[in-house]
Formats: C-alpha cells, sequence, structure tokens
C-alpha cells in the first residue's frame, strides 16, 4: 500500500510519525510535489534546499521509504532535479499529471497536461532517457472529459515507466463527486504499466471490493482515509488482527504527532495552524462529536487547543 502525496499533510514529519507508531503498515510514500521553477538550478548554489526539503534524507530518517514527486513541465529542471534526487539516494520519481489546482493547470502543469499528450510526449522524450532513474507517473482521468485519458495512455505506453497511479476523477471535479469506476474499468486493460489505483478507499471494505473487481491493480495508494483512520492500512492488511489496543494506538499516533510539530515548527502560531489542519481529518478517528471537534478549532491559544486536546484524547 502506497500513501498518497497530499501538500500539507502527508509531508516528512508526518511519515516519520506515521512509521514510528505503526511500522510496516504503509509500505511506500510519494511525496508531495515538489514543483519546479526556473533557474531552479544554478551553478553556484546547486538545487535550493528549500525546494527537496521535504524528500532530504536527514528530514526521512525513520520514514517509509519515499519516492518524490516532480510537479512542472520544463525538462531541463526536471532532469537537473533528478540529479539532485538521485545524488541523494533516490531510485524513482513520480510525474504530477493530476493536481487539479486553477493556477497550475492554466500553466499545463499537473492535470492541466492531461488533454496534451502531444506536450506529454514531447516532455517524456527530454526526460526519460536523460535522468538515469525510474519514473512514474499520477493522473487523472482527465481535465474536463475523460476521453483525454484514452488519448494519453498510448503516449504513456510507449515509455518505461515504474507505474501509473490513477484517481478516477476529472481534474475540474478536484476532490468531489463520485470516483468514476467504469472509466477506470475501461482505461485498465489498455495500460502496459503497472496501475495503482486511487480514490476514496476509505474502509477495508472498499478497499476489498477495488481488489476483487480489478485483480489486475498492482498496488492501492491510500491518502485521506489514512488520516480519518490511521489504522486503515493496517484494517485493509490485517482484518482479523486484534483490536484491543487499536483506540490506544490512535490517540499514541495523535499524541505523537502534535508533539513533532511542536519540535518542527518555530512558531506558535504556526503550531497552531498546523495542529489545526490535521485536527480536521484526524478528529474522524475519536469516539468524539463533530460540535466537540469544531471547539478545538475555535481556540486561538496554544495552551487552549493542547488542553481541550488531551481532554478529548482521554
Ligand atoms: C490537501 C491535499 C493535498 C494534495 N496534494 C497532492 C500532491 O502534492 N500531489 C498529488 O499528486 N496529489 C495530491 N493530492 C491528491 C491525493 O494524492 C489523492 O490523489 C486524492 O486525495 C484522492 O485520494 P484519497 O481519496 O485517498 O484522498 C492532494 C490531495 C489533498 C486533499
Amino acid at each position: 500500500m502506497i500513501l498518497a502525496p497530499m501538500q500539507g499533510l502527508t509531508e516528512a514529519m508526518f511519515r516519520r510519525v506515521y512509521e514510528r507508531c505503526f511500522p510496516g503498515a504503509i509500505a511506500l510514500a510519494v511525496s508531495p510535489f515538489l514543483s519546479l521553477t526556473h533557474n531552479i538550478s544554478s551553478a553556484r548554489s546547486g538545487i535550493s534546499r528549500e525546494i527537496v526539503e521535504d524528500v532530504l534524507p536527514e528530514n526521512n530518517e525513520g520514514s517509509m521509504p519515499v519516492i518524490p514527486q516532480i510537479l512542472g513541465r520544463e525538462p531541463e529542471e526536471f532532469v537537473a532535479l533528478c540529479g539532485a534526487l538521485r545524488e541523494m539516494g533516490y531510485g524513482e520519481v513520480n510525474w504530477n499529471m493530476g493536481c487539479p489546482v486553477r493556477k497550475v493547470v492554466g500553466k499545463r502543469r499537473g492535470s492541466g497536461l492531461l488533454p496534451h499528450p502531444d506536450l506529454v510526449r514531447q516532455v517524456l522524450d527530454r526526460v526519460v532517457p536523460a535522468i538515469g532513474m525510474r519514473l512514474s507517473v499520477k493522473v487523472r482521468l482527465g481535465l474536463k472529459a475523460t476521453d483525454e485519458l484514452f488519448a494519453l495512455i498510448p503516449v504513456l505506453n510507449d515509455y518505461p515507466l515504474a507505474s501509473v497511479t490513477i484517481h478516477p476523477r476529472l481534474g475540474r471535479q478536484q476532490y468531489t463527486g463520485q470516483v468514476d469506476l467504469d472509466t477506470f474499468a475501461r482505461a485498465l486493460p489498455l495500460i502496459r504499466h503497472p496501475v495503482v489505483y486511487n480514490g476514496d478507499i476509505t474502509t477495508a471494505h472498499f478497499a476489498r471490493s477495488i481488489r476483487e473487481r480489478f485483480p489486475q491493480v498492482a498496488d492501492l495508494m491510500l491518502g485521506r482515509g489514512v488520516l480519518y483512520n490511521p489504522l486503515l492500512p493496517l484494517d485493509i492488511l490485517q482484518p482479523d488482527r486484534d483490536r484491543t489496543d487499536d483506540p490506544a494506538r490512535v490517540r499514541h499516533f495523535i499524541r505523537s504527532l502534535i508533539a513533532e510539530i511542536r519540535t518542527v515548527f518555530p512558531t506558535e502560531q504556526a503550531q497552531i495552524r498546523k495542529t489545526k489542519e490535521y485536527w480536521c481529518l484526524l478528529w474522524k478517528s475519536l469516539p468524539i462529536t463533530e460540535l466537540q471537534a469544531r471547539q478545538v478549532l475555535r481556540q486561538e491559544k496554544l495552551t487552549d487547543v493542547d488542553n481541550l486536546i488531551a481532554t478529548l484524547l482521554q
């Protein structure tokens, strides 16, 4: 099982804490995207530390293995960034062709690439022979229409990709509406690479139904489901395990994550903001009401946030 890239959520800090609390439950993570920028690499300074911060080996000690993800379509910068990642020891990068953010799409990045198979081919032509590492891609069904993926598949099939992760929604849907499993079913046999399924896996039951309906799927990628229920990967892997310690393990995970936020983020404001970002999703794994959870979001002082969460975790 693979942890989905989620900007601001499944970053290095989260990956380290998760692996410490649930060792081996998630085999692999794709990092939130590293964005290509002009002059990403200057002869003087190399790749800016800020761009690769999340995947620096020293920030990933104790994490599950990570595949860095790249957002952008500038071949020179792509290759330069891959060079730096290779030096850090990485053997694979993932190319983001799914990001639905309007500004990103407008620049024909992320899911903005999906309607342009020729552009994708131009990038792959330049990048694949030059990066000296494996390349996987993460796509949606299209930006505005599902036929975009079907025009893209022959292009993807022409290159030696490590895998194709499909999130079966359109870019313009963002994260709303149903995942389109029927279109996924039509695309699956046409792709000659291992295919990873990603989207709305929030229960072990749904994960099982995907496995049963699509036995050729190589792996599952889980995103928000892991934050709604940190035990979900274990529920999928070991459905018959002893659950006596489950509530205590969830509480321990949340406490550990909050403790890590305190050490990683320098200011009180940043710590409050980050804690609340996680809390918005993680509270669902606790036996509390939405009303109780919302009270945490109303607190303005760090001590009040901490005290309230401590009470709710008891
Ligand atoms: C807050 C947030 C940030 C995300 N950041 C990224 C990202 O950096 N790269 C990427 O490929 N997908 C990103 N995604 C999409 C997820 O990887 C995933 O495709 C999506 O959440 C659907 O999977 P899920 O239903 O299991 O969460 C993001 C999603 C969310 C909600």
